[in-house]
């Protein structure tokens, strides 16, 4: 029988993206035509009157119980959107499209293993199993404005969760699932959780993991007297009878309806956090009204969302990613998402690539981690059909030249536009990209500030650059509605943090950049001490911290090193209390990053030194640490309280 080949491509796409200057791309008619944005002037329009454009954008895209008073006010270092407006998250993703979309399918789960059955809930399937709940949670006491911890793998509860909560007020908190107890630990005693939702188990490459034994040994000692769990991959657990509750048993006996509570513009939606300069994590404060408007309007315009289109970002719910596109944005543009339980390349290499071919995904959104992962040894890709595909994106870390054409190539097949996009969780929706049906596409760099967002580039002294000039990539007032709004219980930290380099009407985003004439933006990276590790954003601080809980450690400095694949990877150079280095102690303090982080802070090697270098105030050098790693030269080193650690480290390395 001949085959029927997928025809969800557009037409004219299929021509692909006509080739204007060497290494510029530009949409075709038919992607503009298609496009939901395709004229320049929007971008003109939004910089006169960025209020006045996001109030159309708020208006048109949300629905709202009490429309706002005041579209925006600032009162340094806070700001806010839509004041007094009053609105649910959970309706605006599900119940506003129960009209039309009821049998439409809104999450589509595939499991770790291809040899297990999937998941598909429609648009009424996620209604009743977030209404049944919420009104469990409202049964086991949770009010508006409480914590909610939830500790799940990439199953359709973890979207549920985070949906139920807003639905009756209550402040979600995230935490990836490969994050350790001890993360766990620190986020619930923060935010002062009451409880938890989690899952038995997971499956990882064929493996099956024990959350909930992580999970149990993280509420010890935290506020969390209550812990829902889902059953997942049917596994032998420890249950604590007081405090533990199966999901399906409480979803038996609750309400199939929970009436949505009307949320203020500025009530806070949830709490995510993120490594900063320092060893401990910060809460970073997401509030209702700004944050949906623009994962809304990021989600439909960045990736033209249209009503065939599916969804998939390849990103974990733990992440901002994670809340923004694989939750809140496409589902309040009634869209359908994909989210998947396992490694992109489980069992074979080609996993990712069966899985757009199974579900025809259309919106294919990942990491230069994962493509320059998928690139190497690709040539499996020649065997797929990409044809469904529209849209390819890309989040998380700069990438390089290389990854991009080879996406672009073998799997955009040179028609589907690769949208890099640039942001971060502070800011809780993308901020720079090229809109589709708009472009330029220029491989490696991010594109414009989105409309109605104000970026610039700054030097130390916080005059605007020229074009083409490298300096600190900035925010300008008014700040994006979907911005963060504080950092949780800690004012100084938020001030410090993201207004004090350059006063205050500026936020500093911590990135260096520049942009070329036309205002494409190319991201060079960060300029404090966090380490993107596969996209993954870590502290060095915190990786610093947590070696020297060792027994054994007297002293620690992590250096990130480009790596081929994941972009960077953390090299820890440590100094022993009086024992023998060996290997045992390197397993050891490996295993300490696995324990107080999660597997994705694992240092790629460990060096034992005799010494640091540091100045006479004992600071430790990195700087000269990382050009020892790279063979760079030594600057001067004169002026180090202990120039001799130079050399005896050099010695070592060279070992
Ligand atoms: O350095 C930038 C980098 O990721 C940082 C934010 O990390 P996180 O809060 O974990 O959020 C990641 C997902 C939104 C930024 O400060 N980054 C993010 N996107 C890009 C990027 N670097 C270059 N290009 C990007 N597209």
């Amino acid at each position: 029988m001949k085959k029927t080949k997928l025809k969800l491509v557009t037409k004219g796409l299929k021509k692909g993206i006509k080739k204007g200057k060497k290494d510029v791309y530009w949409p075709t008619e038919e992607l503009k035509k298609n496009a939901w944005i395709n004229k320049k002037s929007i971008y003109k329009k939004a910089e006169k009157d960025p209020l006045k454009f996001w109030e159309s954008l708020a208006a048109e895209g949300i629905i709202w119980d009490k429309k706002w008073k005041k579209t925006y006010s600032e009162k340094y270092p806070y700001f806010q959107w839509f004041i007094e407006g009053k609105l649910n998250v959970s309706y605006n993703c599900i119940d506003r499209h129960l009209q039309d979309k009821k049998n439409k399918a809104a999450i589509i789960w595939e499991p770790d293993s291809p040899e297990e059955k999937n998941r598909v809930l429609t648009y009424h399937d996620l209604y009743y199993e977030v209404n049944k709940l919420a009104n469990v949670l409202k049964n086991l006491g949770v009010k508006k404005g409480d914590v909610v911890g939830i500790y799940l793998p990439m199953i359709p509860e973890g979207q549920i969760s985070m949906l139920a909560c807003s639905r009756i007020g209550a402040v979600h908190n995230v935490v990836f699932s490969a994050f350790s107890a001890e993360s766990l630990k620190y986020r619930l005693k923060e935010t002062g959780a009451k409880i938890l939702i989690t899952a038995d188990g997971y499956y990882r490459k064929g493996k099956v993991i024990n959350l909930k034994a992580k999970a149990d040994e993280a509420v010890k000692k935290t506020k969390v007297k209550k812990v829902i769990v889902i059953n997942r991959a049917g596994i032998k657990i420890d249950w604590n009878k007081k405090r533990d509750f199966w999901w399906h048993e409480l979803k038996e006996k609750a309400d199939s309806y929970c009436q949505p509570q009307a949320m203020d513009s500025e009530d806070t939606l949830f709490i995510l956090y993120t490594s900063g300069t320092t060893g401990k994590p910060k809460g970073i404060i997401h509030t209702t009204g700004g944050y949906l408007t623009q994962a809304h309007w990021t989600a439909k315009w960045d990736f033209n969302l249209h009503d065939d289109d599916i969804l998939w970002s390849t990103s974990d719910i733990g992440w901002i990613t994670g809340h923004t596109y694989c939750c809140y944005g496409p589902l309040s543009n009634g869209a359908t998402i994909l989210i998947y339980e396992g490694m992109l390349n489980y069992p074979q290499p080609d996993r990712w690539c069966k899985i757009i071919e199974k579900y025809g995904i259309t919106v294919f959104y990942t990491s230069p981690t994962a493509i320059r992962m998928f690139a190497k040894n690709g040539d499996y890709v020649k065997k797929i059909n990409f044809a469904s595909l529209r849209i390819l994106g890309s989040v998380g870390e700069p990438i390089n030249k290389e990854a991009w054409e080879w996406f672009f190539q073998n799997v955009g097949k040179k028609r589907s536009p690769l949208i890099d996009t640039w942001w971060q969780t502070e800011t809780g929706g993308t901020m720079i990209n090229s809109l589709p049906g708009i472009g330029p596409f220029i491989p490696t760099l991010a594109g414009r500030s989105f409309p109605g967002i104000r970026l610039a580039i700054l030097d130390d002294n916080g005059k605007v650059l020229p074009a083409n000039k490298e300096g600190n990539l900035v925010q300008l007032s008014p700040f994006a509605p979907g911005m963060l709004r504080g950092i949780y219980k800690n004012h100084k930290k938020y001030l410090e943090t993201y207004w004090n380099k350059f006063g205050k009407r500026i936020y500093f985003t911590s990135d260096g950049a520049w942009k070329d004439c036309q205002g494409n933006f190319r991201i060079i990276g960060r300029l404090d001490d966090i380490i993107k590790i596969a996209g993954h954003r870590i502290s060095t601080a915190e990786l610093e911290d947590a070696i020297t809980k060792h027994h054994f450690v007297a002293e620690c400095a992590v250096i990130p090193l480009p790596h081929e694949i994941k972009g960077n990877v953390p090299i820890a150079l440590v100094v022993l209390k009086k024992v023998k280095p060996s290997l045992k102690l390197i397993e050891e303090i490996i295993k300490q990053a696995e324990k107080f982080i999660g597997p994705i802070a694992r240092p790629d090697q460990v060096f034992f030194v005799e010494d640091l270098p540091k100045t006479r105030s004992g600071k430790i050098m990195r700087r000269i640490l990382k050009n020892i790693l790279t063979n760079q030269p030594v600057e001067d080193i004169s002026t180090l309280a202990n120039p001799e650690s130079v050399e005896n480290i050099k010695k070592i390395l060279r070992k």
